[in-house]
């Protein structure tokens, strides 16, 4: 074991970096459109379940594996397991989900990029034009921030988790929080915004299908950055003297929080500016709902800041969550970078470079998956729908393996590595965490109900996705 490891510098240290980690594009765009496209309140209330059922016990069983071992997902499942082959799988698993999803991340982070740079060349108007998203994202100028985008996630890298990471998360999350929160206020006091907030707020339970269950779990896993090994990675860098269960806990409530004003902006916002939306027509949501609403709402500022200061708003917001799409992005990026190092003992350098070699392409071919080349736009075809090379990438990796890892995690933490060990962590530098209500919890159901529903809804996903049938629908 590896004492000499960098750690957080405090509590509110990890805990920002943890949550800095965490949100992201999956809060700011991910989240708004899957409420919009799954019911809007019976998504939210889906969503807000199994936050606290089943992710929250996961996350402690990632990040207590990972202080334990001191280590990356692939060195923390060989270390406590051996080097069992078997477990090996769920390591390499727990490798390149991370790896793969910040392929399509990037594609993601360069338009958000994009937009900033757009909001600070006064395009505020252009922007707002439902038709601007899709053609801009079929331009040329796309590979020019993708090139900028991949020096700047490579500096940040090469500069270590304490300096890079920590630094960058602690000084923007509170003030994009804000932004979100006044944005927010400002679209509710706008005609029609009530139809919205009821549409978000007040469940229709007969909107809760198989397909929201599958989206809600998707979704919770990717916002909190589960199943990704990250917070194994993150774990190992957390002191021994700091509780994990209440780090947890932080990281989830300012998480949910981000997501759930995210959606309280979004979803309102379609109907102030598209009165006559029937929201049966929302089912076919996609990202493009966030990167049209959002200038809109921008713009509408004008009124009482002139097109100057919507354009400054505009400008910084884009910022903000270009820098929390680009810590996420680091920090996924940390996962394979630390095993890497950890496993194939390269230099920081050698890793991101070694990284960014393997990446490169994969993006391009995300990036070009939107029209710009026919052959990776209708790359395939399976459950019954044509798919680009970027869905099949989503199709995979954010929904199919993420709810596989968490139950692989769920196991191996508790069958394998067992739940003394768990436990004797979770204690450490935790003085309340013996006979608290989260202990009990996670004796019982981590082991059980939780990596149950993680399978049924795992297997329910492939069926669904891949074969155009759903295992839930029989109850
Ligand atoms: N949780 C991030 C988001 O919601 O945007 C995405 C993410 C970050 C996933 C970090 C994985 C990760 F390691």
């Amino acid at each position: 074991m590896n004492d000499q490891r960098e750690k957080f510098g405090s509590r509110l240290g990890f805990v920002l970096a943890a949550a800095g980690s965490a949100v992201g594009i999956g809060n700011l765009v991910g989240f708004p459109v899957n409420a919009a496209k799954s019911g809007g309140a019976a998504f939210l209330l889906v969503y807000a379940f199994f936050v606290v059922v089943i992710c929250l016990p996961v996350m402690m069983a990632e990040m207590s594996l990972g202080r334990h071992t001191q280590r990356n997902p692939l060195g923390a499942y060989s270390s406590v397991s051996n080097n069992s082959f078997v477990w090996k799988i769920g390591g390499w698993l727990a490798l390149i989900t991370p790896f793969m999803i910040a392929v399509f991340y990037q594609v993601l982070t360069v338009w958000l990029l994009a937009y900033f740079m757009g909001a600070v060349s006064g395009n505020l108007a252009a922007m707002a034009d439902p038709a601007y998203f899709s053609t801009f994202i079929n331009s040329n100028s796309v590979f020019l921030y993708l090139v900028v985008l991949t020096i700047l996630i490579g500096l940040v890298l090469n500069s270590g988790v304490k300096n890079g990471i920590e630094r960058l998360a602690k000084a923007l999350m509170p003030t994009l929080f804000v932004m979100l929160l006044l944005l927010t206020a400002f679209v509710l006091t706008l005609p029609n915004a009530l139809v919205g907030i009821k549409y978000y707020l007040i469940p229709d339970m007969s909107k809760i299908s198989p397909d929201v269950i599958n989206n809600a779990l998707g979704q919770a896993f990717f916002s909190l950055s589960l199943g990704m090994g990250i917070l194994i990675t993150y774990g190992s860098y957390v002191s021994r003297k700091e509780s994990i269960a209440s780090g947890a806990k932080m990281v989830a409530l300012v998480d949910t929080s981000v997501a759930f004003f995210a959606g309280l902006l979004i979803l309102p916002a379609i109907f102030v500016f598209n009165p006559d939306t029937n929201t049966s027509e929302l089912s076919t949501s996609s990202v493009s709902l966030v990167f049209t609403f959002l200038p809109k709402i921008f713009l509408s500022l004008q009124s009482f800041m002139g097109f100057f200061g919507a354009s400054v708003f505009a400008a910084t917001f884009f910022l903000l969550v270009f820098f929390a799409a680009l810590t996420s992005q680091v920090s996924i990026l940390q996962v394979p970078l630390s095993a890497f190092q950890d496993e194939l003992k390269f230099s920081r350098m050698q890793s991101v470079l070694s990284l960014g070699a393997c990446a490169i392409l994969l993006v391009v071919a995300c990036t070009v998956s939107f029209g710009m080349s026919e052959y990776f736009t209708s790359f395939t075809e399976y459950g019954g729908a044509s798919k680009s090379f970027f869905d099949v990438v989503i199709d995979v990796f954010y929904d199919t393996i993420l709810p596989l890892n968490g139950f692989v995690i769920c196991v191996f933490a508790v069958y394998h590595w067992r739940k003394v060990n768990l436990n004797k962590e979770m204690a450490t530098g935790d003085n309340n965490y013996e006979g608290s209500f989260t202990q009990k919890y996670i004796n019982i159901f981590l082991g059980t109900l939780i990596p149950a529903v993680l399978l049924l809804i795992f297997i329910n996903t492939v069926l669904t996705k891949f074969f155009g049938y759903s295992l839930l629908s029989l109850f």
